[in-house]
């Protein structure tokens, strides 16, 4: 299956960054072997769509609601994404388990919510810094998959330590090789055989210097990118190192 490498915006890009953005990512986008996603603002999905009309470049959200429409003042619906032209959409990033308390249950439930409204799902796992210097890393993440993977979950997982995120510092490649094999055991205990073709993307501080080396381990099915995916040289640079 092709890497998939997708860029988080997060709370970042006004309407003229972000068609500056995803114009330059468009076009240094052709002939790639990985599948490119960009998730941009909610604001902003529509006219980035609009913009990529035509490249090899899917489109998705950062959130969604877990109802399908109501009385949720300031919240998105999956099928508001869908509408506004996204495909994809990452759901219980650990900023939103931390800064809204999302829970795996809020989380799962997300996710029933995104593939009914027809969006493909990533369903972001990963310990912190305190978890992991306890050892419980496995636990941790074996938990957060066991209750945020609805039963026949088909979306990608993306594996983030959060002491890695937005900080420059990544796992080691040990690590990284480490939790990819434990979350793919997962996968399979769970889902059966079907857990074999969901792709599981490293996310944290992935950025060109380190891409190919994190990217060629084994299990890795692609990259959640943050700050990297801002800069369009450094997300096509990631993208390029994908294999192929
Ligand atoms: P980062 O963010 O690449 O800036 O570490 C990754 C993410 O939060 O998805």
């Amino acid at each position: 299956m092709r890497q998939l490498i997708a860029g988080n915006w997060k709370m970042n890009g006004l309407l003229a960054e972000a068609l500056g953005l995803a114009g330059d990512v468009a076009a240094g986008a052709e002939g790639l072997s990985c599948d490119l996603l960009v998730c941009p603002p909610a604001t902003v999905i529509e006219p980035v769509v609009a913009e990529l009309a035509g490249a090899p470049i899917a489109v998705g959200g950062q959130d969604c609601h877990q109802a399908a429409s109501g009385a949720h003042t300031g919240d998105v619906s999956a099928a508001m994404l869908r509408d506004a032209g996204a495909t994809w959409v990452i759901l219980g990033h650990s900023e939103r388990r931390t800064n809204h308390a999302e829970t795996d249950a809020l989380v799962r439930a997300k996710v029933a919510a995104a593939v009914a409204a027809g969006l493909a799902p990533i369903v972001c796992v990963g310990e912190t810094e305190a978890e992991r210097l306890a050892g419980q890393q496995e636990s941790v993440v074996g938990a957060q998959l066991a209750g945020s993977l609805p039963a026949g979950f088909a979306g990608v997982v993306a594996y983030e330590p959060v002491w890695a995120i937005g900080t420059g510092r990544t796992a080691t490649e040990a690590d990284v090789a480490a939790m990819h094999g434990f979350i793919r055991a997962v996968l399979l205990r769970h889902l059966g055989a079907a857990g074999r073709g969901v792709r599981i993307l490293y996310g944290g501080s992935v950025k060109a210097s380190n891409a190919a080396s994190l990217l060629a381990l084994p299990e890795v099915g692609g990259a959640l990118v943050g700050g990297a995916s801002l800069v369009a040289a450094d997300f096509l640079a990631i993208a390029r190192a994908a294999l192929p």
